[in-house]
């Protein structure tokens, strides 16, 4: 690459190889997929052992890369890559005591129950090639790069999210320390375990001076670009969301012997704040607004018996932070109103709540550019419906995303899929992105 990169035309000259950038991420796609907690579906939670597994593979992909790699107190990959400002090979320790800042590109390593391959992971692979596109096509970076993978972005096993990216943005609350997933192991035990350090994680924190941005190439896992017919987008914001836990409290009793109009089936509440929740999600439409119940835990659970208590998830989202609160606040009212006309108690408590996220001007604008350059269209932005680690590193540094379009919208499911050509232009973009932003001294 020559001194053309810091042209405000941007990089015109570089080669476009993108298939096989695509190629080189499938294949690490797939090794990625095959460490999973269970022989036919994709299951790969925070701090387990197929974790570990895969943060490994993930370090030595990094230190092939060029990078100088630790795994953090919250179990977090960093490949730190020091870049040359010349444009030169940039030796590894050779500047290491030299203090400039870092452009953070990360994504998660995590996974939900029977996940698609490309969620989070395709973003942690994009940011190891891209690292190594820097290298070989010599591009002056005026500040080094680091690549970061995550555990905790789909907040599976414990109750909360976003536990690593937390810890580097400072913004890690001493409760989540105190978490515990369904065997009631806190998180702190299950740190130690996987060879972190409950009590350091607070120290990781970044300084916002030594961060120059944080990029994340993650796919769309929505069917607006697909519908579009565009492979990349460029994320306006992250949605605003809400977790909430909801109990209901009834009374367990012989199935044949109690007669309806004298039961206090907590199941029968619950079915009801179910359709409660979908019907005030559908009228808010026009705020993005969408409501789901993922989690049902019926006790005791038997055919015979009447449910005694449920226990249910609820998790809302929204373009905007007030009309998640006011669609809070209404599946609040209502769900009194079921309490009293059934005559048991439910409560509703809040897990999480994160506000909108917006992506920076500067880095929608240099994204967008590098889209153009690649596709020769003009990209499309649009609000990620999804939760990203962005919504904590947002409280570090400015944050920008790259989507990529998959197959039907469909994620969170083992169809997933993501091409080989639409992979290798997101990083063909990505390493765009990084290149412009350098030119332009962020
Ligand atoms: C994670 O993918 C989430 O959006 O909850
Ligand atoms: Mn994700
Ligand atoms: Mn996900």
């Amino acid at each position: 690459m020559t001194a053309s990169t810091s042209a405000p035309s941007g990089m015109p000259s570089l080669p476009i190889e993108t298939r096989s950038l695509g190629e080189r991420s499938e294949a690490m796609i797939g090794a990625l997929a095959s460490i999973s907690a269970e022989p036919d579906r994709l299951t790969r939670l925070y701090l387990t052992p197929e974790h570990k597994r895969a943060a490994h593979l993930v370090g030595d992909w990094m230190r092939r890369a060029g990078m100088a790699v630790r795994m953090d107190a919250a179990g977090t990959m960093h490949g730190l890559f020091v870049a040359d400002a010349d444009g030169g090979s940039g030796a590894l320790g050779v500047r290491a005591a030299r203090r400039r800042r870092r452009l953070l590109i990360g994504s998660h390593i995590d996974t939900v129950i029977d996940a698609g391959r490309y969620d989070g992971n395709l973003g942690v692979v994009a940011g190891i090639i891209a690292v190594e596109e820097v290298q070989k096509r010599g591009i002056p970076l005026p500040f080094d790069l680091e690549v970061l993978a995550f555990g905790d972005e789909e907040g599976v096993r414990f109750p909360r999210t976003l536990f690593g990216s937390s810890t580097i943005a400072g913004v890690l609350e001493p409760a989540m320390l105190d978490l515990v997933d369904a065997d009631s192991v806190k998180i702190g035990d299950a740190l130690l375990a996987f060879g972190g350090d409950p009590k350091a994680a607070p120290h990781e924190r970044y300084r916002r001076a030594d961060v120059a941005g944080y990029l994340e190439v993650h796919i769309e896992q929505g069917p607006v670009l697909e519908a579009a017919g565009e492979p990349l987008g460029v994320v306006s914001a992250i949605a605003s969301q809400g977790r909430y836990r909801i109990r209901v409290s009834g009374q367990a009793g012989h199935a044949g012997t109690v007669p309806m109009a004298l039961r206090k089936d907590a199941l029968a509440a619950a079915a009801e704040i179910v359709s409660l929740v979908e019907a005030i999600a559908r009228k808010g439409a026009a705020d993005s607004l969408v409501g789901t119940v993922g989690e049902f835990r019926v006790s005791p659970g038997a055919s015979n018996v009447i449910p005694g208590s449920v226990a249910l998830s609820l998790d809302l989202r929204a373009a905007s932070d007030a009309a998640r609160a006011a669609a809070a606040a209404e599946i609040k009212r209502g769900i009194g109103d079921v309490a009293a006309g059934r005559g048991l108690p439910i409560s509703l408590d809040a897990v999480l709540e994160k506000p909108v996220a917006i992506c920076a001007p500067q880095l929608r604008q240099a994204i967008g550019q590098a889209i153009s350059e690649v596709t020769g269209g003009t990209p499309r932005e649009l609000m990620s419906g999804a939760g990203h680690d962005g919504h904590a590193m947002i409280h570090l540094t400015d944050i920008g995303m790259i989507f990529v379009r998959c197959r039907g919208g469909v994620s969170h499911n083992p169809a997933e899929f993501v091409s080989v050509e639409d992979q290798g232009v997101a990083i063909e973009a990505l390493v765009r992105t990084i290149a412009l932003l350098g030119g332009r001294q962020i």
